[in-house]
């Protein structure tokens, strides 16, 4: 178990990538849920890996000089996977997990060659000019979960994407208490602006993906 100056405890969940090398991605023993590492960020960041997007074999790797945003990234994770791949990424979250973050990014430096990856404040609902021109990709995973945030969330999607943008959406489906009506409100919300198409288990990592785990490919309506 690492500690760091401040006395604050960490424990680490490595993802392996497909080239063999790991990701090693500290979480906190102590803090709020953005300190660990959740299943859908593993399920999204092994799906940014699978073949519709890389594939050194024959040349594909749309990830490639891609801008990304990652909101409500908590470890930074699934920022980490796409930097590692070639895009330049921004993770967000909200002030109280930057050091987390940034500890992570520096941790991970290594295997990130073409891409870049960077740590930002992004509270949802607030001023976003410095987001601006529209990224290529935004990816989100495990953030509809909190019945205050859902319409400043869907603001902030608004605000993030132009016409091209793909938001990939990665959310565990959960059944007990408020969690369907927040997730109910999340769609009912979205569908104003936005269509989405989920994505098959056949198309997501053949190991690390679950049922009750869901990736949405989120575009705003013409
Ligand atoms: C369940 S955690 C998921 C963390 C990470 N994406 C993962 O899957 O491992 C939700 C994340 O959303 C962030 N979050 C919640 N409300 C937010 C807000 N209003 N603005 C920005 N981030 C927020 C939390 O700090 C946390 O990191």
């Amino acid at each position: 178990m690492a500690a760091d100056a401040h006395g604050r405890h960490y424990f680490v969940r490595e993802i392996e990538k497909n080239d063999g090398c790991k990701l090693k991605v500290k979480q906190c023993y102590l803090g709020d849920v953005g300190c660990v590492v959740w299943d859908a960020a593993i399920v999204l960041a092994k799906y940014l890996e699978t073949k519709h997007f890389y594939d050194p074999s024959s040349g594909v790797n749309l990830w490639a000089g891609r801008r990304v945003l990652e909101l409500g990234a908590g470890t930074g994770a699934v920022g980490l996977m796409a930097a590692t791949l070639g895009a330049e990424v921004t993770v967000t979250d909200l002030e109280e997990l930057q050091t987390l973050l940034r500890m992570n990014i520096q941790d991970n430096q290594a295997l990130i060659n073409c891409g870049s990856v960077t740590a930002k404040v992004l509270k949802w609902g607030e001023d976003l000019s410095e987001f601006i021109p529209p990224m290529h990709y935004v990816l989100m995973a495990d953030c509809i979960y909190y019945e205050q945030s859902i319409i400043p969330l869907v603001e902030s999607l608004k605000l993030l994407c132009g016409p091209d943008t793909c938001i990939i959406c990665c959310y565990e489906q959960r059944t007990e208490g408020i969690n369907p009506q927040v997730e109910r409100q999340f769609f009912e919300l979205l569908q104003q602006n936005f269509s989405w198409e989920e994505i098959p288990s056949d198309k997501q990592d053949s190991e690390f993906s679950s049922p009750d785990i869901h990736i949405l490919h989120i575009r705003r309506k013409a």
